[in-house]
Formats: C-alpha cells, structure tokens, sequence
C-alpha cells in the first residue's frame, strides 16, 4: 500500500535502522524497487526529483503511475518528489497525493532559503505531507554534496528550528553521481550532527559510498540513504550486454525488461546491506 514517509522513516530513526529511497526515471525503475522491496518484505521510499519530472515534460503521468503501483504493492511504499526547486510543483505533487517532498532552496542565500522552506513546509504540513530540506552554505546541490562540503550542526538545528522539516539533508563527504564507490562518509560529523538534529538525517549522492561505508553511515545515525545512480549503472549496464550481444532485438521489452530484473536484484541486495547484512 502507498504509506505515509513519516511511517517509514519515524521507525528507521526511532530504531537506528534506516530508510531506503531509490529514485525513478521511467517506470521500468519502479516495478523493479517494488518487486525486490516485496522480495525481501521491507517497506521502500520510491523518488522522482525535479530533473526527473524535467525529462517527462510534467509530474503527473510518471507521479500516477508511482503512487498507483505503490497502492498495489505488497508491502509499504512512500512516493517522495526529490530536490524540487519550485514551490508550485510542490503544490503539484501534494495535490496529487505524493507521501512527502523534498524542497532544496539550497542555491538560496540561508535567510532566503529559510523563508521559502518554511512557506512549503506549512503548506505541506496542512496537507499532512512529510517535508525533507537541505542547508544551502554552499550553494547548489551538487555543490552541498561536494566532497568537500561539510553541514555545521549548529547551523542544522538553527535551520530545523526555522523552517519546521521533518528531515535534513546533509553534506557529510558524498556528492552526487559518482561512478566510484569511494566517497568518505565523515562518520565523526554524522554522529555529531545525529546527537545534535531532532529530525532524521538523510545521505544523498550515496551511490558513491561502498556497501561497507553505508552500513556504517547507518551506525553513525543517517536514517535515510537516497540511491539513484548505482540503480542507473545496473540498468545501462544490462541493457547495453544484452544490445550487444543480441543486434537483431527490436522489442524494447526484451532489452529493458532484462535491464529492470538486473535493478531488482540490486535493489534487493542494496536493501540487505542497508539492513545491516
Ligand atoms: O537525491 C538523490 C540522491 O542524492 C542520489 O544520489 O545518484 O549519487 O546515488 P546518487
Ligand atoms: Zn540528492
């Protein structure tokens, strides 16, 4: 069933544990979350972010199928709107029933972002939609997630105070879209930043940290792991053997229906490691 965030990410904070948040660009990647989430029985964040929705043309044709294939699911599945930019497709995504948002006013000065995070987070919450935000020292998504960038814990609890989110994203080592898992997760600042936030942390660009270095992101207090670029290598990787090998297809059914069994099997392994296996 589609299921509130919090309902996910409350118990992986409470626990220690975490939630897993895979991102979607077609819905090949939402059957295969879905079918290995069912695999493994545990209940699963599906995401679409803003350059997602960019590439569809609009939110709703790929948002309805999200939130419809969460309904039928076997187990608990949230449908999250990631790193959006824009207040009004927010509003979109809370009104065609998305679990929770993340807004990222991070290219905003700090006093500007937040102003415009706290203005979304009430809308949100009069919705009773979950809210996840980012700190924008540093300007830029890619920039707050650059290796280097580093969230202060005084500055996070400030901003949680200011604005009202559930969630922060912080900028703890990882940075977005690595091909190599080899990022440092800064584990000392993690669990600073978990001793000092009331709200759950969440890593992004965690496709960069080795299956060792997440369980140990975990350990340290991150309660949310955002995956979408090793799910993509998978996929191309699966799909461009199978074009290779077999130059005759034409169905694309038999190429990416290859591609989303290899995202299964992934995600079912990433869900493992994420449960501390
Ligand atoms: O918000 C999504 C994540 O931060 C994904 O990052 O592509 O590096 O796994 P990634
Ligand atoms: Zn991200």
């Amino acid at each position: 069933p589609l299921v509130a965030t919090g309902d996910i990410v409350g118990p992986a904070h409470a626990g220690r544990g975490c939630a897993p948040a895979f991102n979607v660009v077609q819905i090949e990647h939402v059957t295969a979350i879905i079918a290995a989430a069912e695999q493994r029985k545990r209940p699963v964040i599906l995401q679409l972010s803003h350059n997602a929705v960019r590439y569809h043309g609009a939110l709703e044709p790929i948002g309805s199928a999200m939130l419809a294939a969460a309904r039928l699911a076997e187990v608990p599945v949230a449908v999250h709107l990631d790193h959006a930019e824009s207040a009004d497709l927010v509003r979109r995504a809370v009104d065609l029933g998305f679990s929770s948002v993340m807004f990222d006013a991070s290219t905003l000065e700090y006093e500007a972002n937040v102003a415009a995070t706290a203005e979304v987070a009430k809308h949100c919450h009069e919705a009773g939609v979950w809210v996840e935000a980012e700190l924008g020292e540093v300007g830029g998504k890619d920039g707050a997630h650059a290796p280097g960038a580093r969230t202060d814990p005084q500055d996070a609890v400030r901003f949680v105070a200011g604005t009202g989110v559930d969630a922060l994203a912080v900028a703890v080592g990882t940075s977005h879209a690595m091909l190599s898992r080899d990022a440092e997760v800064d584990l000392e600042l993690v669990a600073r930043l978990r001793a000092e936030v009331p709200v759950p942390l969440v890593l992004h660009g965690s496709s960069g940290v080795s299956d060792e270095g997440l369980r140990e992101a975990v350990l340290a207090g991150v309660s949310k792991i955002n995956i979408a670029t090793q799910l993509n290598k998978t996929l191309t990787a699966t799909v461009r053997a199978h074009l290779a090998e077999r130059p005759e297809l034409v169905d694309p059914r038999k190429y990416l229906g290859a591609g989303r069994t290899s995202v299964t099997e992934e995600t079912a392994r990433l869900l493992d490691v994420l449960d501390g296996r």
